[in-house]
């Protein structure tokens, strides 16, 4: 590490764009699940903004069957001032195999893993300072530093067990009666050690391989793992109602801001973002919400907790707490709530119908009818 630089000089970051992300379908059979946006801005973008704020420069990022699109979104990454080098996984299997193809990409340097569709509240730049301190250490220095959050049912997390001295002794896949209530959150940091780990690891019953068994390793070998506590809120996007919960918390933190036309008999209420472009017709939103570019919102009501991507019509109808894709149109609908409609969706009333509901969905949608 240089003297007076920030902690992330010489380490890099690996981020993981690969995935099957099935629990995201129908989504995530046309496109990244990374790329979803929250609070209208694709949550891969938070991470990147995060590992540039910590002083990372290099980056590889992990891309599978959507690389084309994740590669047109990030482009060569000069955007968030990073160096970004793209490894091809063929087939999701696992978080441990990321690290094995990564191997020419990450030599023998220090390196954060950070899984694409995780959010995290705390900042990154803190945790990548508190493992370059703990490395300058003349003696024990770690070989991994990985992140933890108490949480109230630990048995769908990977779940860590730590000794007085904040080592880790045991980790544990989802136990049905968890050791603690300390979960594993899906942001690692490793020397060049994890490298012998990966190697040496076998895939596990589900057939991938897995960190937590790459991480086991090291604490087997004798090499120290520590861990950080993190107390603000993280979160795995990977399904719909936790990608609801950080476009939530998110919106929260909007700065407001009007840049479209609001017309007289329409109100603007509380924290709201109005992109250049946007229409708000006889409407009232209510924020915290935001508007994209070229919205025409018409005769409705968009409530709290909303993101509306561009190019969107909403005319007639009420929606809130809800998370809307590019160009999607909502006409007549009455009211949606809780949902996530992706790029270009249609939901109208049917002419002619009564009390039946038309549709036409793709594999793996979700429709919960009133
Ligand atoms: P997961 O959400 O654990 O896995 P997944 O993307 O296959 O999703 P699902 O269980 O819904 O099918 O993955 C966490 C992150 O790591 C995510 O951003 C995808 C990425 N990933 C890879 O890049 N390669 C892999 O082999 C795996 C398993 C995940």
């Amino acid at each position: 590490m240089v003297v007076g630089a920030p902690a992330g000089c010489g380490v890099k970051a690996l981020v993981l764009c690969g995935g099957a992300g099935s629990r995201l379908r129908p989504l995530t059979h046309t496109s990244a699940k990374q790329l979803v946006p929250v609070a209208n801005k694709p949550i891969l973008f938070y991470g990147l903004e995060a590992i540039a704020e910590a002083g990372i420069v290099d980056v590889g990022i992990i891309v599978g069957d959507t690389r084309r699109e994740v590669m047109a979104a990030v482009g060569d990454g000069a955007e968030w001032g990073l160096r970004v080098t793209y490894i091809r996984q063929d087939e999701p299997l696992g978080l441990a195999h990321c690290v094995l193809i990564a191997r020419d990409f990450l030599g023998e340097d220090d390196f954060l893993m950070y899984l694409g569709d995780n959010l995290l509240e705390d900042r990154l730049a803190d945790v990548v300072a508190g493992f370059a301190a703990e490395r300058a250490q003349l003696e024990g220095a770690p070989a991994a530093m990985i992140l933890l959050r108490k949480v109230l049912d630990a048995r769908q997390f990977g779940v860590a067990v730590l000794d007085a001295d904040r080592r880790v002794t045991r980790l544990v896949e989802k136990p049905p009666e968890p050791p603690s209530d300390l979960a594993m959150v899906g942001i690692y940091l490793f020397d060049a050690r994890v490298h012998e780990a990966v190697a040496s690891i076998g895939p596990s019953g589900r057939g991938e391989l897995e960190i937590t068994d790459a991480i086991q390793w090291l604490v087997d070998a004798g090499h120290r793992v520590t861990a950080r506590e993190i107390t603000g809120w993280w979160i795995d996007t990977g399904k719909k109602d936790p990608l609801l919960e950080a476009n939530r918390l998110l919106l929260e933190e909007l700065e407001p801001r009007i840049e479209g036309i609001v017309d007289e008999a329409s109100s603007i209420e509380g924290r709201v973002v109005i992109e250049a472009g946007a229409s708000i017709v006889r409407s009232t939103v209510r924020g915290p919400a935001v508007i994209g570019a070229g919205v025409r919102v018409t005769d409705s009501f968009v409530g709290p907790f909303t993101a509306i991507g561009a190019g969107c019509e909403i005319t007639g109808s009420e929606i809130d707490h809800s998370v809307v894709l590019e160009g999607s149109r909502i006409v007549d609908a009455g009211r949606i709530v809780d949902s996530l409609l992706g790029r270009e969706v249609a939901v109208v009333r049917g002419e002619g119908r009564r009390g039946a509901t038309g549709l036409m969905l793709g594999d793996h949608s979700r429709v919960e009818l009133a």
